[in-house]
C-alpha cells in the first residue's frame, strides 16, 4: 500500500522527526498526511458525531478517573477497524511505529488513539499525556483533520519546552499536520477553539496493558 502518511517512508522527513524527536522532544509536520486520508477521516468523524458516537473525555486513569470540565472540554471515539479510513489510519500508524522503532530503538509496542472534536469554546489546559506511574504512554501523535482553518479561529496547540513554562511552539491544527511528542516529558495545551476543531490523538506505548489496569476507560 502506498503510505498516506509521508513520514513513513520519506526518509528525509523520517530523519529529521527522529532528531526533533530525540533532541527536542517534538517534532511538527506540516502536510504529513495526504489529504485524500485526511478527507477520509473527517468523513467517518463528521458521521460518528452526528450519530451522537461521542462520548465526553475524562482525565486520569481507572479510580481516578473524572470528568472535570475545567480541564478540558473535547468529545472522543476510540478509533476501530470497523470503518476504512480508521482502519488504514490504525495501519499507517503501525508503518510509523515501526519506523520510529527504526529510527530511535524506542521499542514501541502498540498504538491506540481516538478521534477528537472540541466544540466553539472547546479548550485543553496544559497538561502531560502519560499519568505518573504508567509510564507506557511514550510518543504522542496528534494529525489534525480541519479543513479550512483560518488564523483567529483559536484551537492551537501549545507545546512547552521540556520542565517548563516556555513556549517552544504554537501549532494551528490544519488539515494534514501532525505533530509527534515525547509523552512523559512535553507538557502542551489546547486554546479555547472558536470553531469546531476535529482531530486524531494518539499514542504509541511502550507495554500492552497489564490486566487492563492502566488503560484510560473507554
Ligand atoms: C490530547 C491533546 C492535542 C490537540 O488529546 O491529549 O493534547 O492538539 N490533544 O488536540
Ligand atoms: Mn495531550
Amino acid at each position: 500500500m502506498q503510505p498516506l502518511i509521508r513520514v513513513i517512508d520519506d526518509d528525509q522527513m523520517l530523519a529529521s522527526a527522529g532528531r526533533c524527536l530525540h533532541e527536542r522532544g517534538w517534532w511538527h509536520g506540516p502536510n504529513a498526511v495526504e489529504p485524500i486520508l485526511i478527507d477520509a477521516l473527517g468523513n467517518e468523524l463528521r458521521t460518528l458525531i452526528e450519530d451522537d458516537r461521542l462520548h465526553r473525555a475524562g482525565i486520569g486513569r481507572d479510580l481516578e478517573f473524572q470528568l472535570d470540565r475545567e480541564v478540558r472540554r473535547d468529545r472522543i471515539f476510540w478509533l476501530d477497524r470497523k470503518q476504512p479510513a480508521q482502519a488504514a489510519f490504525l495501519e499507517q500508524m503501525e508503518q510509523l511505529r515501526l519506523s520510529l522503532n527504526r529510527e530511535l530503538f524506542l521499542g514501541l509496542f502498540e498504538f491506540e488513539g481516538h478521534f477528537a472534536h472540541y466544540p466553539p469554546g472547546g479548550f485543553y489546559r496544559r497538561h502531560l499525556d502519560s499519568f505518573s506511574g504508567a509510564a507506557n504512554r511514550i510518543v504522542s501523535v496528534v494529525t489534525y483533520l480541519n479543513r479550512d482553518w483560518r488564523d483567529g479561529d483559536g484551537g492551537e496547540l501549545v507545546i512547552f519546552a521540556r520542565d517548563s513554562c516556555q513556549v517552544a511552539a504554537t501549532v494551528q491544527p490544519r488539515a494534514g499536520t501532525m505533530v509527534l511528542f515525547l509523552s512523559e516529558e512535553i507538557p502542551h495545551e489546547v486554546l479555547p477553539s472558536r470553531n469546531d476543531r476535529v482531530s486524531i490523538a494518539g499514542w504509541f506505548r511502550l507495554n500492552a496493558s497489564i490486566g487492563n489496569q492502566i488503560d484510560p476507560p473507554r
